[in-house]
């Protein structure tokens, strides 16, 4: 039993070391000893992220709301830094030597993703774990090693779980090579040639038209992803192969045997928290640290996004508040148990307390009748009705949803760019994203519904009973105090869809915006002077279906039947009709050589009358078919003090309408013989997806123009390189692919509908 003075007194004068509070346990940990435990030494254990030391990430982390009381009574964050916190700097890869003068080590730090690459898994639960018992070791006798790790290492058991070891007889050498072998195994087969040849394939089928290096970026991205998945998947698979649930808890269970082994000879405590969720009360209810178990599906049900679930409602799941957890170490900090006998605590709730599936349905459902997510002008969001109808019957409604996403996002991504088209192409990605996330947690949860553990808490429990009266106030972890329907609907839902209504409210007012381009400054003004640059930004805007609604063969068309009588008309239209399948085909894997097949329709014409031509009848054709908002926008980048580019793969006569508009134009130019008639090839390589990036390269470096500052506007996937290539990207009224990417990577997209886009119909022949 504790003397009578408490934890404050038996931890006074005490130096900590504790190991991962930038996390969310370990942030509420620290909070507790700084502010409960007066007398306290901390040093923090932490890596360096980015250009942060971790010096900075621990000065920014003691500004956070929650040290407000903390930071209040030391008087600012330079004074905790100087009186009771040291700062560490170390990776559990490479864990530093540690002080000399050390009472105790909390290790909080872990790798605590469900599905981890197996790789990250083993190095920082359990290498990580090792090394540091090592400098543990280094640094003194009887240091007291507290050891936070999950109840959760009991693996796929049923039934009741006591605090002790977990019993079973892996071999912990032998998985810890194996998974720390795996990344340089996924990574060779990864380079397998059969296996890149399939990538390749496929990047090349879908992004071919683009350009073969944005097919090759697009097959390496691929690859990288496939090493990812398969480090995960051979994580998991090992895991369950051995009675575990994922490969999180058993890495954190060969972590355990690693601190059994060196308990031996020292005081070690292990603490097995269940699923952590919001405070109960301090530093106030609903404190909360980043999303991990639960609230991603409370969070979806309020949303209507999940229909089902895979539980029977009297299974328990075990939940308990992060208050509990870190009271409970604090009080484990306290005693320190004789070396060889280490001590187990449970703090969990399913043994006292238990919360059933069907009880939590009913809380959440209740808060979110009360306090509903609104869709849009739908007001609010339907909620599902569950009927738990068991984990076959949810398995095969998954199942066949991800069937019929499948066939329809196959249809819409090879449906001409339309905006219905776009509408069903946003509509199946959010699906998509639906059905993916459906997946993961509903895998994920089967598993930890399936298992019906009851945490014995019996240790925990005359810990707490030994406490003195003030501190089992103080250090509250009995969880039988906690009402799960008060917790849920006044606490925990309110706490976890704060942060997400925010952002709804921050989405419908960027929606507002959307579709506005950025407003230009005009030349002179103040903003632009001060600026300085105007003059080094260009505009680059595609041509067909971005300026205006043509294509390469409508154009050829009005050009080439014009100088015909009507019987050659009769004949050519018959003879093209029949290629033209062929050409529109070949010209979604290579536009180069669709181009060049119909600039072939050329051979004969003379350049000076297709010049006449478009001058005397195509001009009020063409402007026709410009879209305003598009000639607008040229405008104003003019009067900003911006350099305008016309870049297509049509040929130079048809430009011509456009020349006042444009400080240059880079078009196809047809080859000539000596009498000016055209042979039917170009003079030189038409420019189409990555050429075009790299013409707009070499013409910025030649008229000291910054690509980062400019704009790049285009409508089809095989403008990408170009959009790439700018910083200021914009879509127009984009085909699916490129609709996709453009919201995939935030860019703009506006619908620039010009007048005839469904086309008074031309009479190519004219008035001839
Ligand atoms: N959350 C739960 O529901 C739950 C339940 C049972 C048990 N636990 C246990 O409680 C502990 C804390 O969990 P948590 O929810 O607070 O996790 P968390 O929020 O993800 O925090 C993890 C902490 O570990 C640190 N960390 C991870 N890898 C590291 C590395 N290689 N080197 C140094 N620091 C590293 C992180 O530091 P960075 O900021 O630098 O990434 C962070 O401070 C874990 O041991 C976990 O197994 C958690």
């Amino acid at each position: 039993m504790c003397d009578v003075a408490g934890i404050a007194t038996r931890l006074s004068g005490r130096h900590v070391l504790l190991t991962g509070v930038t996390g969310f346990v370990g942030q509420a940990l620290l909070h507790r000893l700084l502010a409960d435990v007066a007398e306290v030494t901390v040093t923090l254990l932490v890596r360096p992220k980015g250009s942060n030391s971790g010096r900075d990430r621990v000065r920014s982390l003691l500004g956070q709301p929650i040290f407000a009381d903390v930071r209040e009574r030391a008087g600012d964050v330079d004074a905790l830094l100087d009186s009771r916190v040291r700062v560490l700097e170390g990776d559990m890869s490479a864990v530093p030597e540690l002080p000399r003068d050390l009472d105790a080590v909390v290790h909080c730090a872990g790798d605590v993703s469900f599905n981890p690459p197996v790789d990250h898994a083993f190095t920082t639960n359990v290498v990580g774990t090792r090394d540091l018992l090592g400098r543990i070791e280094a640094a003194g006798d009887d240091i007291h090693y507290v050891h936070v790790s999950t109840a959760y290492v009991a693996g796929r058991r049923r039934g009741t779980v006591l605090e002790g070891p977990v019993d079973h007889d892996v071999d912990l050498e032998a998985e810890l090579s194996w998974g720390l072998a795996q990344r340089e195994v996924v990574e060779r087969e990864s380079r397998s040639s059969d296996r890149l040849a399939d990538i390749r394939g496929k990047a090349e089928r879908d992004h071919g038209r683009a350009g073969l290096l944005t097919a090759a970026a697009a097959a390496e991205e691929k690859r990288r992803e496939w090493v990812a998945d398969e480090l995960v998947r051979l994580g998991t698979e090992r895991a369950r192969s051995l009675g575990w649930t994922d490969c999180y808890t058993f890495t954190k269970a060969m972590g355990e045997r690693i601190v059994e082994a060196y308990a031996a000879d020292a005081p070690v405590s292990i603490v097995r928290p269940s699923i952590i969720e919001s405070s109960l009360a301090t530093p106030q209810p609903g404190w909360i640290e980043g999303f991990k178990m639960a609230e991603p599906l409370i969070l979806a049900y309020g949303r209507g996004e999940l229909p089902e679930f895979p539980a029977a409602p009297d299974t328990v799941i075990d939940i308990v508040p992060v208050d509990h957890v870190v009271a409970a170490i604090v009080a484990v900090l306290a005693q320190p148990p004789d070396a060889g006998a280490p001590g187990y605590f449970h703090v969990a709730s399913s043994a006292r307390n238990p919360l059933r599936f069907g009880d939590l349905y009913d809380s959440v459902r209740r808060y979110y009748d009360a306090h509903p997510f609104t869709s849009g002008d739908r007001g609010a969001t339907r909620l599902p009705e569950w009927r738990f109808p068991g984990a076959q019957a949810v398995e095969r409604l998954l199942s066949t949803s991800e069937r019929a996403h499948k066939v329809a996002d196959f249809v819409v991504g090879r449906a001409p760019g339309s905006d219905r088209t776009r509408d069903l192409a946003r509509k199946l990605d959010r699906q998509g994203r639906r059905l993916e996330f459906l997946r993961r947690y509903l895998d994920l949860y089967r598993e930890y519904t399936q298992t019906e553990l009851r945490f014995a808490d019996d240790n925990t429990m005359r810990l707490y009973a030994s406490l003195p009266e003030q501190d089992r106030d103080r250090f509250a972890f009995d969880t039988t105090v906690i009402d799960w329907p008060t917790y849920i609907e006044d606490i925990h839902c309110p706490a976890v869809t704060a942060p997400l209504r925010k952002l709804d409210e921050a989405r419908r007012k960027r929606k507002r915006n959307d579709g506005a381009l950025e407003r230009l400054q005009p030349r002179g003004t103040d903003q632009n002077d001060a600026a300085g640059s105007s003059h080094n930004v260009a505009a680059f805007f595609d041509m067909d279906g971005t300026m205006l609604s043509s294509n390469v063969i409508e154009t050829y068309l009005w050009l080439r039947l014009r100088e015909m009588s009507a019987a050659e008309r009769a004949g050519h239209l018959g003879r093209l009709s029949a290629r033209l399948p062929g050409m529109v085909r070949a010209e979604r894997h290579d536009r180069t050589a669709f181009l060049r097949s119909v600039y072939r329709e050329y051979e004969g014409a003379r350049l000076a009358d297709l010049n006449e031509i478009v001058d005397a009848a195509l001009t009020d054709h063409v402007l026709a078919r410009l879209a305003a908002a598009a000639v607008r926008r040229v405008r104003e980048h003019r009067a900003a003090g911006h350099r305008t580019v016309l870049i297509t793969g049509a040929i130079r006569p048809l430009t011509r309408p456009l020349a006042p508009l444009f400080d240059h134009i880079e078009a196809a130019d047809l080859a000539v013989d000596d009498t000016g008639v055209c042979t039917g090839f170009l003079a030189s390589s038409p420019l189409t997806g990555e050429a075009r990036a790299s013409w707009m390269r070499n013409w910025a470096r030649d008229n000291d123009v910054d690509l980062s500052a400019s704009y790049g506007y285009a409508d089809s996937h095989s403008d990408l390189p170009l959009l790439d290539a700018v910083g200021r990207p914009v879509a127009v009224r984009p085909d699916v692919t490129l609709y996709r990417h453009a919201r995939t990577n935030r860019w703009r997209i506006v619908d620039w509908a010009s007048p005839d886009s469904i086309g008074r119909p031309l009479n190519p022949a004219g008035s001839r």
